[in-house]
């Protein structure tokens, strides 16, 4: 259990919780990228984050409502938040890496995904972002992770892990880039400078 009061469950332990929990489903969409900032600091993968109605940040998904499977809830979302193109990336079953269970004030479990797509398509499904149907309200922005560190050892990813996220994401974040190889345990850990200092 983190700080936060989340438990992290395998896919398999999703795959076991009781009628009564309700769920959500959020995806981190992300694509490796070769380019360098300023030549120097590899940017490693674009990753898709949104600033959210309420100030915070957060991966575009939300709620499953009754009758929805989580992948239909997830995918509906997506098409609201960031128009996502579902006839050619839908999320599917496969693409779920676990959840974050919550027992207060209900039992819920926020369900992650992770979709790897080209550098090209991710460019594709980012410009559709800012056509959606929840764009300018509830999705305030569409953004990419700064996943470099600067020469001082804090700009890059180290300060925009000081920002405000909402629910577990900052923690889906971090799991995310260790589990698709985009960085290593050390490379996040030192990332972590200001979390420690
Ligand atoms: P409406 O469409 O306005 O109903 O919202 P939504 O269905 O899009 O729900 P939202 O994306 O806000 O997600 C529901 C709840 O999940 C939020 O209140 C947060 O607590 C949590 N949440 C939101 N984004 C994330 C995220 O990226 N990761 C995790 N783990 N939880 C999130
Ligand atoms: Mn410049
Ligand atoms: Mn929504
Ligand atoms: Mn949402
Ligand atoms: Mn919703
Ligand atoms: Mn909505």
């Amino acid at each position: 259990m983190d700080h936060a009061g989340y438990e992290k469950l395998s896919a398999q332990q999703c795959r076991d919780l009781p009628e009564e929990c309700t769920h959500a489903a959020h995806c981190i969409i992300y694509a490796h990228n070769d380019d360098k900032l300023w030549g120097k600091f590899p940017l490693r993968a674009a990753v898709m984050m949104q600033v959210r109605f309420d100030g915070l940040l957060g991966f575009p998904g939300g709620l499953v409502d009754k009758g929805e499977s989580w992948e239909q809830g997830l995918n509906r979302e997506l098409q609201e938040e960031i128009a996502l193109d579902l006839e050619r990336f839908r999320v599917e079953e496969a693409d779920h890496v676990g959840g974050y269970l919550r027992r207060k004030p209900r039992l819920r479990c926020y369900h992650c995904y992770v979709k790897q797509v080209s550098l090209q398509e991710f460019l594709s499904i980012e410009t559709a972002a800012y056509g959606a149907p929840d764009y300018g309200s509830e999705v305030l922005g569409v953004m990419r992770v700064p996943l470099h560190t600067l020469e001082d050892g804090k700009g890059g990813l180290p300060a925009f892990l000081q920002n405000r996220f909402v629910g577990a994401a900052r923690d889906q974040l971090l799991f995310a880039l260790q589990t698709t190889g985009i960085m290593s345990g050390d490379d996040i850990t030192s990332a972590l400078c200001w979390d420690s200092s």
